[in-house]
């Protein structure tokens, strides 16, 4: 079957930063010589000492190692906002859109720069240094983006824990980074509902013990009353009123830590994935102003929560270093109304709008009118990013959202890639549907088979990258072993993605999901080891294997097959509570969408347990087995056929 295809439009051609021989001519230069590639867009930043050193990047076998820009300076909070006091100091860096439609604000840069100032006083005053780690659990409200560039100008390594996040998950992260500083709200504020963060901090800290967090800064959200430990917390604003609105900023080497974000893998804990300065900022810097073809007096909105890395790359860093206009949303789409997206739109004129399939999908099912009676004219592009975007969701955004106007970015990317990877750049890239496209500058991806062998032209298999680019990850923070073991030891002197892809006739490629134990849960990544441990950590569960399904809206959901205790009795109670204490114990996006008691797991001889068939089960292919000879006992396999759980 032929792909639909939409050329670039007229209009596009005559606007846009580049058009398609212009992406080829940059691409090619980008790849043939490096080095000269990034000495040149190096200096989109400013830097205290300009870099001699630009790559020097070694994927093994044998020792890993990346460094871009090694032997240069800066800082990343400078760039973001000192430098764009003299050109833009009156300009709106921050629009915030309350979860109360009533609520908004705008923050200039000038502004930006006496909150950021100050919050990194507060904290230097508190001994706060640089090379410490900060963590940050907080809502969608300025003070978090406040934090972070904070934590930027003193060059303190921040940690963002998404607000969604249990107490014993913020606990864990909290010890591995080994942060003595916790930044956080009240409450937080999501769809009219009160989320208890301080509450949540209270128990992370007091299951961690009082040896590790000297202080907790509280920023006030609701104004709700919140035990405040003497000596340790303070109330944000009572603090910031008593320090200055001018901060010195660290002058930091580009290799230097700015942050470490918790994301899950196949195997055990979430790994601390540490991104670094230099090289981050200008890769941000460069795909924000690419990929959204951003021009001054843009109104840029990425829907993300700071928690994720795109809420640090596209919701903070790259537009700020742009010296963008980016709008801050503390709701959800459907509050107050189904409309929401698009009346916040329309109030702020938003020309550049980022979010991920899941929300597409979701507000598509309630009909084009609560979309159609918003104009949306101010729209020129449309994003996507988290997951692959089905081409019926797509057509919906392109058709019904961006009324046939907009181009839609369809960015593929991952926590550890630190930026965009493969993606269209709008006026250059012909779209089709389902597909990122291709690579962006500096980017070699390849479509290898099981056993390395990369596989040229149209091809199907799994998606490495060949060489560096200086947004990458750096390290597992704490345990560079395990960075090289997870991303460089599949395929040796190559980063392992972890997804699957197919690249067409065309060179397109088109990512078609995980090929590991991580499921990508309405856009959220999420390991499979993680929910079975939390279901086993239950006292009535002997045994728990998850595995994900095809689900209408969230992508993928996910599918637990639990063995109960001897003597326990599977029942409809049972199953709330696990799904209540799965909830409890990593968060809500983690919740279970289905769980089947099974006698018997299917497992081979040497007690290894197939996920292939528990996949198949939960997809409903039970006829697709495949071999199933090499179990220990074949006979679990109809039972579980038998009982599978429905969809919904
Ligand atoms: O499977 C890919 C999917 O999301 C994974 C990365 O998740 P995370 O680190 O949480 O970062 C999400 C935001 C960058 C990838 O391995 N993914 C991300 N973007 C796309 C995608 N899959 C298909 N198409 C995309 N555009």
């Amino acid at each position: 079957m032929q792909d639909k295809i939409y050329d670039v439009s007229p209009e596009w051609s005559r606007r846009a930063l580049l058009d398609d021989a212009g992406y080829r001519a940059k691409y090619e230069a980008s790849v043939k010589d490096p080095d000269a590639f990034w000495a040149e867009e190096a200096k989109r930043i400013h830097w205290f000492k300009q870099p001699t050193r630009i790559k020097n990047t070694n994927f093994g076998p044998g020792t890993v190692a990346i460094r871009w820009f090694e032997d240069g300076t800066t800082n990343v909070a400078y760039n973001c906002v000192d430098r764009h006091l003299d050109t833009r100091g009156d300009q709106v860096a921050i629009i915030w859109e309350g979860d109360d439609p009533s609520e908004s604000k705008s923050i200039t840069y000038r502004e930006l720069h006496d909150e950021v100032c100050r919050m990194a006083n507060v904290m230097r005053n508190r001994g706060v240094e640089r090379g410490d780690r900060v963590t940050i659990y907080m809502p969608m409200i300025p003070e978090a983006a406040y934090a972070m560039l904070a934590c930027a100008r003193l060059g303190a390594v921040h940690s963002v824990v998404f607000g969604g996040f249990s107490p014993d998950s913020l606990a864990g992260r909290i010890e591995d980074a080994q942060s003595k500083f916790v930044i956080t709200a009240d409450e937080g504020l999501r769809g009219g509902r009160k989320v208890p963060l301080k509450v949540n901090v209270d128990a992370a800290l007091d299951r961690i013990g009082s040896k590790l967090v000297d202080h907790v800064l509280v920023v006030r959200r609701t104004g709700a009353a919140v035990n405040m430990e003497p000596g340790r917390d303070v109330y944000y604003d009572e603090a910031a009123a008593m320090v200055s609105g001018d901060c010195p900023v660290e002058e930091m080497n580009a290799e230097d830590p700015l942050f470490i974000l918790y994301t899950s893998g196949s195997t055990g804990k979430p790994k601390g994935v540490m991104h670094t300065t230099g090289g981050y900022l200008v890769y941000t810097s460069l795909t924000h102003q690419y990929v959204f073809d951003y021009h001054d007096g843009d109104v840029y909105w990425c829907t993300a929560d700071v928690g994720w890395v795109t809420g640090h790359s596209y919701l903070l860093y790259g537009p700020l270093a742009n010296g963008a206009t980016t709008l801050m949303f503390e709701g959800v789409p459907t509050y107050p109304s189904i409309s929401r997206f698009w009346e916040v739109i329309d109030k702020h004129n938003v020309s550049i709008f980022y979010t991920a399939p899941t929300a597409i999908r979701s507000l598509m099912q309630a009909g084009e009118d609560p979309v159609k009676k918003t104009s949306r004219r101010s729209l020129r592009i449309l994003g996507s990013v988290g997951e692959p975007i089905n081409p019926e969701a797509w057509e919906w955004y392109y058709r019904v959202v961006g009324d046939g106007r907009c181009p839609i970015v369809d960015t593929w990317w991952q926590t550890e890639t630190g930026g965009i990877l493969i993606t269209p750049l709008p006026g250059a890239t012909k779209l089709k549907p389902g597909s990122a496209t291709r690579p962006f500058f500096g980017v070699k991806p390849q479509v290898v088979d099981a056993d390395g062998k990369v596989l040229e032209g149209k091809a199907e298999g799994n998606l490495v990258i060949a060489d560096s680019w200086p947004g990458q990850m750096r390290t597992v923070y704490g345990d560079h072993e395990r960075f090289v073991q997870t991303y460089f030891s599949t395929y040796p002197g190559k980063y392992f993605t972890g997804d699957g892809c197919r690249r067409d006739e065309d060179g397109y490629y088109w990512i078609t999901g995980r090929v590991d134990d991580v499921l990508n849960v309405s856009g959220h990544r999420m390991g499979t080891a993680e929910v079975e441990s939390a279901l086993v950590a239950h006292p009535k569960v002997s045994e728990a294997a998850v595995v994900g399904y095809p689900h209408d809206i969230k992508g993928q959901g996910i599918y637990a097959y639990v063995t109960l205790m001897a003597g326990e009795e599977p029942s409809e109670e049972l199953r709330k509570e696990l799904v209540a204490w799965v909830r409890r114990e990593i968060g809500p996006i983690a919740s279970p969408d289905l769980i089947q008691f099974a006698p018997g797991l299917p497992k081979t001889r040497s007690g290894k347990i197939m996920r292939r068939i528990l996949r198949k089960i939960a997809e409903d292919e039970a006829g697709n087995l495949g071999d199933t000879s090499t179990l220990a006992d074949p006979t679990v396999v109809d039972d579980l056929v038998t009982n599978r759980q429905n969809k919904r």
